[in-house]
């Protein structure tokens, strides 16, 4: 790097399904400062899973303002911010109040599987894979959008009448943040909704008829690195310009520098989610990932095949709150390594189904191989293993499509940071497991997005520049303890599989 603002900085946004971050990087790539917050969730029956937007939004201005606080950087010297934001998460409201009419529909939410399994039935699933590159699932967020339409009072009337808006939280925050002035989303965060098409790159209007949803409430589409308008006077004073936004799992492939097809990352977040940039041509999986639009700066797209996995690190959470088996996620590696093994216990973390690469919205979550040894360590080391051999299933599938072996995986998110899970990780793939030196790629990739669009950095070679030494954690396990392991973990998805509810 090097180049003149130097006295000034790029502010990320990451507005994750957990929490909501704030940070600030400067030229070389360092984060200098960052706040966070948690975002509750709400689960109003088994399966279904909702935020609330304003919660969402009261968050993200929050840690916005604490990160200026702390670090005594304001917006005088924030040269541009960008968002990076938890995907598919569905939020519908009015265009004259601004106020949302039904809470986020989340992208765990199973409420629409109904929906998604009428269109395979009836016959559209080659169609939409075709044009969307995505799987019809509940997953996305066009059946959610749908939901709302039929179940809200009055919305169907309303939509028609062109007085709702639609956006994912992305969206809903530009929205909010420009002050209800731009209403707009980018090729990455739309290419999740299940209704734009990734080789035309524009809402697909047979999809919308499908689905039964008004055009008019679609957001305008963008590259992830431009202008999306200025963050209102009323938020902050010198109203820093939003210059980028990509989904999470795209800004967290771009903070890792994977620009070139055959680039891989994985992300322990509140899931996992493993991306291959697959260059210039959207690659058709046959093992069930989906494919989606990977990088969308610099005048051209690169696609990416994705293996998402619904449960990773909110087991912790489900560890630390709901079973009260540890105070902090923290603690969870120490009790985890202080046994050598689970003696056979597994725990799948199937609590909405189960995604990549099984697809099984009627799996359920389930505890395997109980004996009267079993105790608290046993249960925190099977649930935080449970990320890493759920990352062994996707990486095995991507390989299948890919035609090759991966040599190595690129690693970050909060998990990341669990040495044990890592070793673990390494053990089970065979391969080299790297970690960045800053977990926080995602947020890193969004400043990126956002500063080049500023020529805060000058391109894609700059911002290599500033890629950190991390740690890699070499494999150490003998292969035949390996495929023991692996073979009774395969044992406990099968039985995730046929439980009956
Ligand atoms: O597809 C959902 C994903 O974007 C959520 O990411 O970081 O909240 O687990 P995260």
């Amino acid at each position: 790097a090097g180049t003149p603002q130097k006295s000034k900085y790029i502010m990320a946004l990451d507005s994750g399904t957990t929490s909501a971050r704030a940070v600030i990087v400067d030229e070389y790539g360092c984060i200098v400062s960052q706040a966070q917050r948690a975002i509750p969730t709400i689960y109003p029956k088994s399966g279904w899973v909702e935020q609330d937007p304003m919660e969402i939004l009261a968050a993200q201005i929050a840690v916005m303002m604490e990160v200026q606080f702390k670090s005594g950087i304001h917006s005088d010297r924030i040269a541009a911010i960008g968002i990076s934001n938890q995907r598919e998460t569905t939020i519908v409201w009015d265009a004259d109040s601004g106020q949302p009419i039904h809470n986020a529909i989340v992208w765990q939410c199973r409420r629409t599987a109904p929906l998604a399994d009428a269109l395979i039935k009836d016959g559209y699933e080659s169609m939409i894979r075709e044009k969307t590159g995505l799987k019809p699932d509940a997953y996305f967020s066009a059946t959610k959008i749908s939901w709302i339409l039929d179940n809200v009072d009055g919305a169907r009337e309303a939509a028609d009448a062109g007085q709702l808006m639609f956006g994912t939280v992305d969206t809903w925050l530009l929205y909010n943040l420009t002050g209800g002035r731009v209403h707009a989303t980018d090729f990455t965060n739309a290419s999740r909704t299940m209704l734009f098409n990734i080789t035309s790159l524009e809402w697909d209007q047979e999809l919308l008829e499908l689905l039964n949803i008004p055009a008019a409430m679609l957001p305008d589409l963008r590259w992830s690195s431009g202008s999306f308008g200025r963050v209102s006077g009323e938020i902050m004073t010198h109203m820093p310009p939003i210059t980028g936004v990509a989904g999470d799992q795209q800004a967290s492939l771009f903070g890792h520098c994977c620009f070139d097809e055959g680039d891989v990352k994985n992300t322990y977040g509140t899931g996992c989610f493993m991306l291959m940039n697959t260059g210039a041509r959207p690659v058709s999986s046959k093992n069930g990932l989906v494919a989606t639009i990977g990088i969308a700066e610099g005048g051209h797209v690169s696609y990416a095949l994705e293996g998402s996995i619904f449960h990773a690190g909110s087991v912790m959470s489900w560890l630390r709150d709901r079973l009260e088996l540890v105070s902090s996620v923290e603690e969870s590696a120490e009790i985890a390594q202080s046994i050598p093994d689970t003696g056979g216990c597994y725990v799948v973390p199937a609590f909405s189904g189960l995604g990549a690469p099984w697809w099984d919205p009627d799996a359920r979550g389930l505890i395997s191989g109980l004996s009267a040894a079993s105790d608290r360590a046993t249960l925190i080391r099977a649930a935080c293993e449970s990320m890493a051999y759920q990352t062994l299933d996707v990486l095995r599938a991507m390989e299948a499509d890919a035609g090759s072996a991966m040599s190595e995986l690129a690693v970050d998110g909060a998990a990341a940071r669990n040495e044990f899970i890592m070793q673990f990780q390494a053990d089970l793939l065979g391969i080299p497991v790297r970690r960045s030196e800053f977990v926080e790629t995602t947020s890193l990739g969004a400043a990126y997005l956002a500063g080049l669009a500023v020529g805060y950095w000058e391109d894609r070679e700059d911002l290599r520049q500033n890629i950190g030494r991390g740690r890699t954690f070499e494999p150490s396990a003998d292969s035949e303890r390996i495929a023991r392991l692996t073979a009774g973990w395969h044992d406990a998805v099968a039985r995730s599989r046929t439980n009956i509810h």
